[in-house]
Formats: structure tokens, C-alpha cells, sequence
């Protein structure tokens, strides 16, 4: 009986969490082994940071934050106030571009911290972990006593962001840097140029950033190196050639392989297939002229170079290329078609000569895996799990993005699901050294500086997560529960992913009540993968994102905990066979109110938002969501009604609730209802 109300508790208390979990309290990601203690520190103790290891400025600055942070730091004015030491012990000065250690072992006792780290990288580290500590008790806040050792799976464990398609001021990368910081990312991928844009100032080739317009200037870029290296993450800049070029050729048209002259850089969002011209000396030039300049710029070891993208529809375009080509021998066996790969492989060989000089080893996408590659040039795999493989096979270095897609607006557990090495991976032991490990990607088509914290948070830390911790750290439901208090977190750190998009929902509301509208906007979701541009809408770089579909989550929350209280509802109606009917409706009670109570507010909600809807020109096109929101509700609320009265829904009812439930499933705006398919489940139930 006991443990049969135990298992009541539980299931009133957490619907959907049916498999026990470690106790990882807030920490992402789950660190390598914790042992809690039963004691606390004593609340409000400040602390008092001792150092032992070589004099670090960018040390003893995290350690001020942290402190900061916690609010744990000696009041400067009185000095003699009660305090705690902050033991703080390591052995060098880590630099994350050269892959330094990272592991450490905090301590939290009555009497005071203690930190161990091998370098200053791992002090970095224990001081993320130590600022999710913190937990509430009664009115107070305080540490509990633990003991932690922790190392990352991963060394590689990247964020790329696209500043080319949308630009993003220094001030948002600084706050994504904080926040990369405090789930352990440590290489931020700053997609510098594209199509769209190229946003670095050059001081060799100025009309690059001058056609562009915004940029950064190199005291901007250097601010944020500064900015990086103080929070150990290394910046890898990816320059992207010989496709994705059009802001290049705008500037220097002779780059171009093609003979559009591009006066611009490109308006659009449409795959362009240009590349440069491979056969022009003056191309070599000009990027040893960049390259010479940008290098010197960076000072990580690595040098993204893109590659990706081009399928070579203007070098077959171009008769003295074909010419080139033929000579060369880089026609396929037809003697008449361009070897595309081939030719693509002479100009990386002539770029990774460039690259040499300058002492920078090449990091490129999949594409440019291929015959000549050096085994030191680093393979990024997009298109699939095949590339990661085939590089490693190759004896290449190689991370992961596949999977990891941020703007593909996929669910967090779809990527944390993503493993570069599952148990049951190909390689050889040697091989799988070379999977340095991945990075979560965030292409900017459809996220602006204002928004793009919501796209990028909190699902970046559950990539975060899967790179540092083991493999086996695989439960999803306290993933999700982790990555709610990541997201509170986060906030705390100045991050807009909440933020934003409420600012945007009270612009779109004006003086009218907000809440209706955030209902809706709750339970949407943008179309997944690249389905927006193909909407009857179309984007171009200056179409404003400020519609509903913008405030709407990557990954509806609303949603997800909905689908949680069917989980619930049927596990207790799973259980009525072993315990009885009784149980069934005890357990269920109080989950069965809270969906009930969220139908009816779905349902009613229709009728509160319609005026809104229908005098915003913006918001009209919503609408058929919005009913569609109320409608579905209203055929949950019948479902569960019978499931109160412990009633089988007749087969008729059933089947005609499932066919208004498919007719209500159509995008609009460019979003979808997220909850359509939770209420589908809920219907189904028998
Ligand atoms: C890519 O997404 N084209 C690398």
C-alpha cells in the first residue's frame, strides 16, 4: 500500500516522468559524477576567493562574476564581514584553441569551496557548474554540500552563428557568448560572410564590408576575441568560398564565374549557386590578400573556409573554365561534362597553400571531403552522419552539425537524441579520436538580432549537454526539466529569448490585452525545416521579422507539457488492470482538472482574440489557427469528459473527431499548431 501511494504521489507530481532519474537537480550538463552531501553553506556566507597557480587576471575575473552572480562576493566596504574561502587551485593558463584541459573537481562543504583543475580552462568550467547550484530551501537560497569531478566527452562543443544573413551587433554575441559559457560550449563559429553579407572590416579590400554596410570593425572583433577567450570558448571564423559569394563578387566583381554583375549584395534567400572563378590567378590573389589580413585578425589555429553548396552550374556555364577544366583533366569520363569535385578540389589545394603560409589549418563542410585533403583539415558534417564517417575514415578530424540544425525549429530531445558516436558507430577505436565532437547551428534567414536568442535558447544547451556529457546521460523528460532552469538561468545572464518575443506579441497586441494573443502564439510553431520560404510568402533580407510567427517558439512548451498529461493519463489508464479502476481515476484527478482547465482556456480563447485578429492586418492571416486552436480544444474536452465517466468513446465519435482534427491541420502564417497533434493523441485513447 505504501508504495502504491508512493507511485500516486509521483504520478500527481510529475506527469510523464516514468523513468527514474540520477539526481542531476539543475546541472547542464549532467557532470561526469556528483555525490551530494546532506549539509548547506550557511546562506548568505560571502566568499572569500584564494588562488594557488601562475597570477591570471581572466581567472580571477570569472571567479568575480561567479561571485557576483551568487551574490556571494565580500562587500568591498566591509572587508571583515563573514566569510567562506573560495580555494581555487591550477596548474597553468589554458587556451581552448589548443584543445587545453578542461576537467576539473569541485567540492562544496560547510566550510568553505574548493576548485582543482589542471588548468585555468577547468576553473572556468567548475565555475559554471558552481553558479547551478544554488537551490531554494524555505525563504533562503543556498549551496548544498557536494562533491564533483567532471570532464567533457567532446573537446569540440561549437554554436555557429550567422551574422551574414542577418547582422548581429557585438552586444548579442557578447550575451551568447555568456550563455554558451554557462552550459560549457567552447568554440563560438562566427559565419562571417555569405551571399547576403560580408561583415568584417578589411582593411586590404575595404569595398568587401562597404558593399555590406553593417559590420564589424576589427576593434569590434577583437572585443569579442577578448570577450571569448575570458570565458575559454575560441572563435572560429568561416569565410565561405568558392559558393556563397555574391556580397564578394558585388565588391570585387572579378571574382565571378558567371557574367551577372552583381551590384548588391544578394536580396534573397534563394540557393544562388555562384562561386568564383577557380581559374583566374587574380582570385588567389586576392584571397591571399584577405586571408594574409584575416588570419592575422583570428588567432585561432583553425580557418573555416566553407566549401559548401556550389554545384558548379556556373563553371559549366563558363567556356573558358570548361576550357580550363579540359586541359586540367577534370571532365568525367565522357570526356564532355565538368568533374565539378575535381575542379572544386583544385581550388581548395590552391586556398589550403594560402592557408599554410599563414599557418592556419583548414576547417571546411563535408563537401570539400575528398582526394589531396590534408589530415589535418577539419571536416563539418551537415548533410548527414555519412560525412562524419567518411572523414574519420579518412583519417580527418571531424565534427558534427547534422542533427544539430537550431533552424530547422526541430524539438530539443530531436538534437539531444543526435550522438556523433552512438554505441553502435562504425569506426575503430582510432577512428573515433577523430570525432572532435559537433556544433549546434543557427542560420539567420529567419532570426534578426532581436529574435535570435529565442531561436538559439534553451535548445542549444541540449546539444550542449550531448557533447559534454557520457553517453548515457540519455533521460529526456529531465533533460526538458533541466532545460526550463537553464532557461531561467539564461535570463538572469541578460539573454532575450523570453523577452523578445513578449515585447514582439505586445507590439503586435498594441493597446489591447496581450494574454489571447500569447495564448495562441504559445501553441504555434514555425513550420519545421526549410518549409517557410515555401508558404506563398516570400522573404527577402529586408523583410522586418516582427509577425506572430516570429514570437512563436521553435519548440511550444505549452505543448510539450500537454503531451506529458496524456502520457500521464495513460499510464494511469494502463494501470487500471493491475490496480483497479480506483487508482486509475485517483491518479488521474488532478491531471485530468489541469487538461481540462487548459481546453477550456484554448477553447474560450478564440472568441476573446478575434476582434484583435481581424483589425491587425498583420494578425488576420492567424486566424484560421486560432479557430482551429478552440475547435480541437472543444473535441479534447468531449474525449476527456467520457474519460471521467470512464466511457469508451463509440468508434463513430472517434473517427469523425479524428477527420475535423486532420481538416484543422493546415499552416497559416507560416506556423503550425503544435498542440494539434497532442489533442489527436488524447482523442485516440482508448
Ligand atoms: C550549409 O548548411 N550549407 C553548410
Amino acid at each position: 500500500m505504501r508504495s502504491f501511494l508512493l507511485l500516486l504521489v509521483f504520478l500527481l507530481a510529475r506527469p510523464g516522468f516514468s523513468q527514474p532519474t540520477a539526481d542531476t537537480r539543475n546541472l547542464l550538463p549532467v557532470p561526469t559524477t556528483v555525490r551530494w552531501g546532506t549539509a548547506t553553506l550557511k546562506p548568505k556566507t560571502a566568499l572569500r576567493p584564494q588562488f594557488q597557480g601562475p597570477p591570471d587576471s581572466l581567472t580571477a575575473a570569472a571567479v568575480t562574476r561567479t561571485l557576483a552572480r551568487l551574490g556571494l562576493n565580500v562587500p568591498a566596504r566591509n572587508q571583515s564581514a563573514a566569510s567562506l574561502p573560495l580555494q581555487i587551485n591550477f596548474g597553468k593558463v589554458g587556451r581552448a584553441e589548443l584543445f587545453d584541459e578542461e576537467r576539473y573537481s569541485l567540492r562544496v562543504t560547510p566550510s568553505g569551496i574548493t576548485i582543482d583543475a589542471p588548468t585555468s580552462l577547468g576553473v572556468l568550467r567548475a565555475l559554471a557548474t558552481l553558479e547551478q547550484l544554488p537551490q531554494a530551501t524555505g525563504r533562503n537560497v543556498v549551496l548544498p554540500e557536494v562533491d564533483i569531478q567532471d570532464q567533457p566527452r567532446f573537446a569540440w562543443r561549437g554554436l555557429l552563428m550567422d551574422v551574414a544573413r542577418h547582422f548581429m551587433p557585438v552586444s548579442v554575441i557578447k550575451r551568447n557568448l555568456d550563455a554558451m559559457a554557462a552550459v560549457k560550449l567552447n568554440v563560438l563559429h562566427w559565419h562571417l560572410s555569405d551571399d547576403q553579407g560580408f561583415r568584417v572590416e578589411s582593411k586590404t579590400l575595404p569595398r568587401l564590408h562597404e558593399v555590406s554596410g553593417q559590420y564589424y570593425t576589427q576593434d569590434e572583433v577583437r572585443e569579442v576575441l577578448r570577450y571569448a577567450a575570458a570565458r575559454g570558448i575560441r572563435v572560429l571564423p568561416e569565410f565561405d568560398v568558392p559558393g556563397h559569394t555574391i556580397a564578394w563578387q558585388a565588391a570585387y566583381p572579378i571574382l565571378a564565374s558567371g557574367d551577372t554583375l552583381y551590384k548588391t549584395v544578394y536580396q534573397s534567400w534563394r540557393l544562388a549557386n555562384v562561386a568564383f572563378d577557380p581559374t583566374k590567378e587574380t582570385t588567389y590573389k586576392l584571397l591571399d590578400t584577405l586571408f594574409g589580413e584575416m588570419t592575422a585578425l583570428f588567432p585561432d589555429p583553425y580557418f573555416h573556409i566553407g566549401g559548401d553548396e556550389n554545384d558548379g552550374r556556373q563553371w559549366r556555364g563558363n567556356p573558358r573554365i570548361m576550357a580550363f577544366a579540359k586541359a586540367k583533366k577534370m571532365l568525367k569520363s565522357d570526356g564532355k561534362t565538368l568533374d565539378k569535385h575535381a575542379l572544386q578540389t583544385y581550388f581548395n589545394r590552391r586556398v589550403l597553400t594560402i592557408l599554410t603560409k599563414y599557418h592556419k589549418q583548414m576547417v571546411g563542410w563535408d563537401e570539400i571531403l575528398g582526394p589531396g585533403l590534408p589530415k589535418n583539415a577539419v571536416i563539418q558534417s551537415w548533410r548527414g552522419k555519412k560525412g562524419l564517417y567518411d572523414a574519420a575514415k579518412a583519417g580527418n578530424p571531424t565534427i558534427l552539425s547534422n542533427g544539430y540544425y537550431l533552424d530547422l525549429n526541430l524539438s530539443a530531445a530531436n538534437a539531444y537524441g543526435t550522438d556523433p558516436l552512438p554505441a553502435d558507430n562504425p569506426l575503430t577505436p582510432a577512428q573515433q579520436k577523430l570525432i572532435l565532437g559537433g556544433e549546434a547551428a543557427m542560420w539567420s534567414e529567419f532570426a534578426d538580432s532581436v529574435i535570435v536568442d529565442s531561436r538559439i535558447w534553451p535548445r542549444a544547451a541540449a546539444v550542449a549537454e550531448r557533447l559534454w556529457s557520457a553517453r548515457d546521460v540519455n533521460n529526456t523528460a529531465d533533460m526538458y526539466r533541466r532545460l526550463a532552469a537553464v532557461s531561467r538561468q539564461l535570463e538572469g545572464l541578460g539573454l532575450q529569448h523570453r523577452s523578445a518575443p513578449e515585447q514582439l506579441l505586445r507590439q503586435l497586441a498594441g493597446p489591447t490585452d496581450v494574454g489571447p494573443l500569447r495564448t495562441l502564439a504559445q501553441v504555434l510553431e514555425p513550420v519545421k525545416e526549410y518549409k517557410r520560404h515555401f508558404q506563398g510568402f516570400t522573404y527577402t533580407p529586408s523583410t522586418p521579422l516582427n509577425r506572430l510567427v516570429d514570437a512563436a517558439p521553435a519548440e511550444s512548451d505549452v505543448a510539450r507539457n500537454f503531451n506529458c498529461r496524456v502520457d500521464s493519463l495513460q499510464d494511469a489508464m494502463k494501470a487500471t488492470d493491475a490496480r483497479g479502476p480506483v487508482f486509475a481515476m485517483l491518479a488521474s484527478r488532478r491531471n485530468a482538472l489541469a487538461m481540462r482547465q487548459q481546453l477550456q482556456t484554448w477553447q474560450a480563447n478564440n472568441s476573446r482574440l478575434i476582434p484583435l485578429l481581424a483589425a491587425s492586418p498583420t494578425l488576420t492571416e492567424y486566424a484560421p489557427l486560432s479557430a482551429a486552436l478552440s475547435a480541437a480544444a472543444a473535441l479534447g474536452l468531449e474525449r476527456l469528459a467520457l474519460l471521467e465517466k470512464q466511457q469508451q468513446p463509440d468508434a463513430e465519435w472517434q473517427a469523425s473527431a479524428l477527420k475535423q482534427l486532420n481538416a484543422l491541420n493546415k499552416p497559416a502564417g507560416q506556423t503550425e499548431l503544435a498542440v494539434l497533434p497532442v489533442i489527436r493523441r488524447l482523442v485516440e485513447l482508448r
